[in-house]
């Protein structure tokens, strides 16, 4: 059998279920970072089958150690036993009631005490659900229109437009916001002096740190300007401390978009803020069918119970410190050092590919195919969750897999033809905005 025989044999089911997908779902997929673009397509697992803990199996059975975690929505585990216990528990009560619940009491109140600048919480089912309310709710209270973001903040249209994926996103609307670059508050004066900005959103952070003094700064112009300062912690929620990057940074924003992992896995997000802005929503409309929907409220209880129990944002912080330095080390052995670092604090290591031999695009390509083939599903970034940390033989089967995955890179770089070792279509980039 030849070698792209093999290859195609390795990946039969996933290759078919992408033919037949491909006829009733745009991209294959609901989500463009889990889509075929992301990967080696042809050299690659494109469909899961089941998970548990911090592995995944593809549908043709092969088993690997997952540090994409869904996109960070599992920080314990898949299938937790006290999250899915949670989950079962209220199964039986009901999943979405014709009047409020208690739970949304429950988890409001726990959201109040641990994050500083939430006095008042709304649900919702995904992040963008969160970022949008915040900037609906900035522009009540400002009367004004314009926004500037950092970051990135979901597929509305408020945000999306100012990328380089804004088909469909009308002109009128693209020209309400503007983006402007992270750790350059200078950057805002211009922008904050024409009066007319209701809210400055931003990842307070995420591939980089933030500048000393860089939040502090934001909080006086936006207090001085009467904009609006939104922190848009769906990453760093929960994963960089339990009160979110302004507990961490001590600056505290007057509105703040969570979700991800606040429910490990379960579909809820939360906007929190001040009371006197989010006290506007008796008015402003922001209201879904889903938003007290219970199993994801019993799940995010459960899982920020057990993160403060058991102190895990410190844990899952310092097994990233030990994975990026090992890392770091593996690449410095094998000479790879100047085009593959793992940097950022321990709660988010993060991928830095440089130009060297090969432009970036191929060696992101390379870099992910050895990586599928030597059993890790690793993209950007090290996603931590829980059972990671479990024993120290999958930090070591990490290791041990990345040394492989780093000669098989390097003997790829020194051939007179890199692109010619990818077995199939290079990844093709979504957009950048970190
Ligand atoms: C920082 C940030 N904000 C907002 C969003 C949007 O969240 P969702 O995809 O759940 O709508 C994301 C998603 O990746 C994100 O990373």
């Amino acid at each position: 059998m030849s070698a792209s025989d093999q290859l195609s044999n390795r990946f039969a089911q996933s290759n078919a279920l992408f033919e037949r997908a491909s006829r009733t779902i745009p991209l294959a997929s609901q989500t463009f970072s889990k889509s075929h673009l992301q990967w080696v397509a042809g050299a690659a697992p494109l469909f899961l089958e089941s998970a548990a803990g911090c592995h995944v199996t593809d549908v043709d059975g092969h088993r690997y150690l997952d540090y994409v975690l869904g996109l960070l929505p599992i920080i314990l585990g898949y299938g937790d036993p006290d999250v899915d216990s949670a989950i079962r528990d209220q199964l039986d009560q009901g999943i979405t009631l014709s009047l409020p619940h208690r739970l949304e009491m429950e988890l409001s109140e726990r959201l109040v005490r641990l994050i500083p600048c939430a006095e008042m919480t709304r649900f919702g089912k995904n992040g963008s659900d969160a970022t949008t309310a915040a900037v609906r709710l900035a522009r009540a209270h400002t009367g004004r229109d314009r926004i500037a973001v950092a970051g990135y903040h979901g597929w509305h249209d408020w945000y999306i437009g100012t990328t380089s994926r804004h088909l469909g996103v009308p002109q009128a609307v693209r020209d309400l916001s503007v983006s402007f670059p992270f750790n350059d508050a200078d950057a805002l004066v211009p922008l904050l002096q024409q009066g007319d900005l209701a809210a400055v959103v931003l990842e307070p952070a995420g591939a980089t740190a933030p500048a000393p003094g860089f939040l502090q700064r934001l909080r006086e112009l936006c207090d001085h300007h009467g904009a609006v300062l939104v922190f848009d912690e769906i990453i760093t929620g929960f994963r960089i401390g339990l009160g979110g990057a302004q507990a961490h940074y001590g600056v505290t924003p007057d509105l703040a978009a969570f979700g991800k992992a606040m429910g490990n896995g379960m579909p809820i997000s939360a906007i929190v803020g001040r009371a006197d802005i989010m006290a506007l929503m008796e008015d402003v409309f922001v209201s879904g069918t889903f938003g007290g929907e219970l199993l994801s409220l019993a799940a995010a209880i459960a899982t920020i119970d057990k993160l403060e129990r058991q102190q895990i944002p410190q844990r899952l912080w310092h097994h990233g410190d030990r994975l990026r330095n090992a890392a770091n080390g593996l690449a410095e052995k094998r000479g790879l050092s100047d085009v593959i670092t793992f940097k950022g604090d321990g709660w988010w290591p993060r991928l830095h590919l440089a130009n060297g031999p090969v432009e970036s695009a191929t060696l992101v390509s390379l870099l992910r195919q050895e990586c599928t083939a030597h059993g890790l599903l690793l993209a950007s970034s090290f996603n931590l969750c829980l059972a990671h940390t479990a024993t120290d033989a999958i930090f070591d089967e990490t290791v041990q897999a990345l040394d492989r995955i780093y000669a098989e890179v390097r003997d790829a770089l020194e051939s007179s033809d890199p692109a010619g070792r990818l077995r199939g279509r290079p990844v093709q980039p979504v957009f950048s905005v970190r």
